[in-house]
């Protein structure tokens, strides 16, 4: 096993220093990691910008977060539905013409383990349009404020890259054949970790050695994710998990992607995520990443893909 970089305990938020002049973009604040994550940055003085589907639900997060950290804190939502690319769109106009900067945008929302195939407005299968087109659009619509700030893009993953078939199903890409709710979450999941690294290609082939990009995961951590999306059954399993030591607390499973987003010189190459047994909980660190999320040919047709089925080219 690699020794971790940050020691034993592994990355903790001890090293995250004052983020008084940073701002933060995060997605899926309302609940689980994305809500502990904003908690951390507001604590240590950061701006946070949240883009989240349900306005009620937002309200109250930072009603919530006012409560628990005081009213002085830098925070607003701004409404995203991920699933719906014209909410995306719009979204991120309103950030542009709110922040001058984005230090890293954390895309964190996710829905999981739908139950049967649905189609997100625009036609593609529920987890790929929200968890992988929502985010393609966002990233690149986002990108000229990151470039210009010298910022990161953080992607949160999930172990799920290395289940199901791991690969993307170009063929039937919505899953009209086969459709189980576990292949088409992973194969989103590893269409999100994949463009990490062909982003990081791409920006290096440009030169632009300023803008940096992460991928990494939570391990198995107790949110709300199943509860939202997936169901009876799974929910019942993930409920009965939760009470083992198979999972750790949402705020652990906010480390890697606070990690990613702060940490100076981390090395965009590795994938981050708790380092015990099977990745689920353990000290937070670089990990095994398995070669086929960083097939080229995959990933390179994946994102010429994903401009065509979008219509959105990243300016790179
Ligand atoms: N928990 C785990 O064990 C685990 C394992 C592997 C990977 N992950 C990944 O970790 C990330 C965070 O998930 P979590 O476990 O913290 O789950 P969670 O508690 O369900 O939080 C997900 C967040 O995403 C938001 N969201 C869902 N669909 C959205 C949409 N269409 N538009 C905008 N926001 C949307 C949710 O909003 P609402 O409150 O409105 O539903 C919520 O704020 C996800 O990327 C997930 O794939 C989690």
């Amino acid at each position: 096993m690699n020794t971790n970089q940050f020691g034993k305990k592994g990355w903790t938020p001890d090293r995250i220093k004052d983020l008084n002049d940073k701002t933060f973009v995060v997605t899926g604040t309302t609940s689980g990691t994305g809500f502990e994550a904003t908690k951390i940055l507001l604590s240590k003085g950061a701006k946070v910008v949240m883009l989240n589907r349900n306005p009620k639900k937002a309200e109250n997060t930072i009603k919530t977060l006012k409560q628990e950290l005081g009213n002085h804190i830098n925070v607003l939502n701004i409404n995203m539905d991920l699933a719906e690319q014209s909410s995306v769109k719009k979204a991120a106009k309103e950030v542009i013409k709110t922040i001058p900067k984005i230090d890293a945008l954390i895309c964190n929302a996710a829905i999981a383990q739908v139950p049967q195939q649905m189609l997100t407005v625009d036609g593609w299968e529920s987890q790929m349009g929200t968890n992988y087109y929502g985010n393609w659009t966002l990233q690149a619509l986002l990108f000229p404020l990151i470039e210009k700030s010298k910022g990161r893009i953080v992607t949160v993953g999930s172990m799920g890259y290395d289940m199901g078939i791991k690969t993307i199903k170009f063929d039937d890409l919505n899953w009209d054949k086969d459709y189980t709710p576990n292949n088409a979450y992973s194969q989103s999941k590893l269409a999100q970790i994949m463009t990490i690294y062909e982003l990081q290609d791409r920006l290096k082939e440009s030169g632009k050695s300023d803008i940096k990009a992460y991928a990494c995961h939570p391990g198995s951590s107790r949110t709300n994710l199943i509860n939202t999306s997936g169901s009876f059954m799974m929910k019942f399993i993930f409920n009965l998990m939760k009470l083992s030591p198979l999972t750790q607390s949402a705020e652990k499973g906010a480390y890697p992607q606070l990690m990613c987003a702060t940490e100076p010189n981390l090395d965009q190459n590795g994938f981050f995520g708790p380092t015990g047994r099977s990745n689920w909980t353990g000290p937070v660190g670089e990990h095994n990443l398995e070669p086929h999320a960083k097939d080229k040919a995959v990933a390179k047709r994946l994102w010429e893909l994903s401009e065509k089925e979008t219509g959105i080219k990243w300016n790179i």
